[in-house]
């Protein structure tokens, strides 16, 4: 049995100076206080923090946007976060489009995380592979700088070859996928959307994959992605692990675990879903088998 917490879009934030508030921060930051502020709350993810703490779980994934402006202090801070987390070894950080807000910070996600974002054979850089006992988490990244009003991901052609590679050599594993972009959005999010998503499927239809975890839309979801042969891969996202309550598409603040057992003949896989709830508490709100 291993056992994977999920944990996405923390928005942790900070303060910008004057200087820092140029271009895209500017309106970010009118967001922030106009009302974001007010959703994504640190006592939230301070109970969700102690709760995942408390379950002992084997590996923890965070799936992008851990800061809000992709401001120093809030690196810091999250570096911070990831600290009281566990040792690099046990938690696996990827960035998400807040993670990269303007293009000047594209090295930073490297620069204060590197350890928690890095395969088992050292090279940092996309996708990077880590085997925790039976279970292959490769980690993707789609954070890009966009302009203004967007909030687009993008893989690229050779992450995307080297991302399919990567699939075929883990294939006895339990091969997760972490990705902060999901692999498939409606209409409505267009702008937000992951521009080479149909590219990411194909890949996934080809190679397969036994489960696919995202954030970005701070939404439970769970949808079903071709395979090869007629299988089925599992994309579930997770809410926001800082929100502080229902607002509108996007679900309360809580997390994903993943309980993972069986072998490359017989996987199983279930998911349990945890949330905090208006008293404060976080508790189990949930549990659905993926296999
Ligand atoms: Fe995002």
């Amino acid at each position: 049995m291993f056992v994977l917490a999920q944990l996405s879009d923390l928005h942790m934030a900070g303060r910008p100076r004057l200087s820092e508030l140029a271009s895209k921060r500017a309106l970010g930051y009118i967001n922030w206080q106009r009302g974001r502020k007010y959703i994504h709350r640190p006592e939230v993810l301070d109970a969700i923090t102690r709760d995942v703490k408390a379950q002992a779980v084997d590996h923890i994934a965070v799936t992008g946007d851990l800061v809000n402006l992709s401001l120093p202090v809030e690196y810091e801070r999250a570096r911070a976060w990831l600290e009281t987390l566990g040792a690099p070894h046990d938690v696996t950080a990827i960035p998400g489009n807040h993670d990269v807000y303007v293009p000047a910070v594209v090295p930073s996600p490297a620069a204060y995380w590197g350890d928690y974002m890095r395969g088992d054979d050292g090279p940092s850089g996309f996708p990077f592979v880590r085997q925790r006992a039976n279970v292959a988490l490769i980690a993707l990244s789609t954070g890009v700088p966009t302009g203004p009003f967007m909030a687009t991901g993008r893989l690229g052609q050779r992450q995307l070859s080297n991302f399919a590679e990567a699939l075929a050599q883990t294939h006895n594993l339990f091969r997760i996928v972490l990705i902060h972009h999901p692999p498939l959005s409606p209409p409505a999010r267009y702008m937000r959307r992951l521009i080479d998503a149909e590219d990411l499927r194909q890949v996934l239809a080809e190679h397969g994959a036994e489960l696919l975890i995202h954030g970005h839309d701070h939404e439970r979801a769970v949808i079903r992605l071709d395979g090869p042969r007629g299988t089925k891969i599992p994309a579930v996202g997770a809410p926001s692990a800082s929100a502080r309550g229902p607002h509108g598409h996007e679900s309360a603040g809580g997390y994903n675990i993943y309980r993972i057992d069986g072998d490359a003949a017989a996987w199983r896989c279930e998911m349990i879903a945890r949330e905090r709830g208006a008293d404060g508490t976080v508790r189990e709100i949930g549990r659905q088998s993926l296999f």
